[in-house]
């Protein structure tokens, strides 16, 4: 071969190179993205630690990392789970053990639920909030988002009271699960 033609396949040599790799990548991100949107999921307990960035992420956003941290996060009763997906935690919230604040109602107080905001809209949320009320076994309360309140609804939550503001995260309305229960005053 001589230099010319040395260098002509060469250069055909790094051309077709660039294009399979161009090709692999065009075709590889919806590959990629396809697996990690369709990747079984898991939903078990979880450590302190382990929930706190996504806690931070998605409902502390743009606040101290500190406030991702809730008073009673490690006591013994307290129990937080997670949605595991590829290794990666895409889902959380919190179970505590907290009386229900307007007189006789639930003791345990869900809190921190969270969902990447990737997978948001996905059925994450119900799926694991289902799994934590089988698991707590017992009537739960909340302060929602007035903006998850209608999430909740769906699952079966009811709304107790007027809306109130919690300073620098916003409108929340009480609600409360109880499987048992019929209807519940809602101006309770
Ligand atoms: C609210 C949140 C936990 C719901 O989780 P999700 O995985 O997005 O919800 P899912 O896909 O499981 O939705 C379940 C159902 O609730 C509905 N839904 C979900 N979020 C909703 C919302 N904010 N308002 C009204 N309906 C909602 C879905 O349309 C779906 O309805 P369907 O069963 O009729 O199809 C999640 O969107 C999130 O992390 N949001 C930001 C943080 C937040 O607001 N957390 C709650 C703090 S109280």
């Amino acid at each position: 071969m001589n230099p010319i033609e040395r260098i002509f396949t060469t250069i055909l040599t790094v051309m077709f190179g660039l294009f399979g790799a161009i090709v692999r990548g065009i075709l590889g991100a919806p590959a990629t993205a396809v697996r990690k949107l369709t990747a079984p999921l898991s939903i078990d307990r979880a450590r302190t630690p382990e929930i706190i960035d996504l806690r931070h992420q998605v409902l502390r956003q743009g606040r101290p990392r500190a406030s991702a941290h809730f008073e009673g996060d490690n006591e013994d009763a307290t129990r937080h789970w997670a949605v595991r997906q590829s290794g990666q935690i895409i889902g959380i919230a919190t179970v505590l053990g907290r009386p229900f604040p307007q007189g006789d109602g639930p003791r345990w107080q869900l809190r921190g639920m969270a969902v990447h905001p990737e997978h948001q809209g996905r059925g994450v949320g119900k799926a694991l909030l289902s799994a934590i009320e089988v698991e707590v076994g017992e009537p739960m309360w909340c302060n929602a988002r007035t903006s998850a309140a209608s999430f909740y609804e769906r699952q079966g939550w009811q709304r107790r009271g007027e809306t109130f503001d919690i300073p620098d995260v916003g409108p929340h309305i009480r609600m409360i699960r109880d499987p048992q229960a019929g209807a519940i005053d809602v101006q309770g």
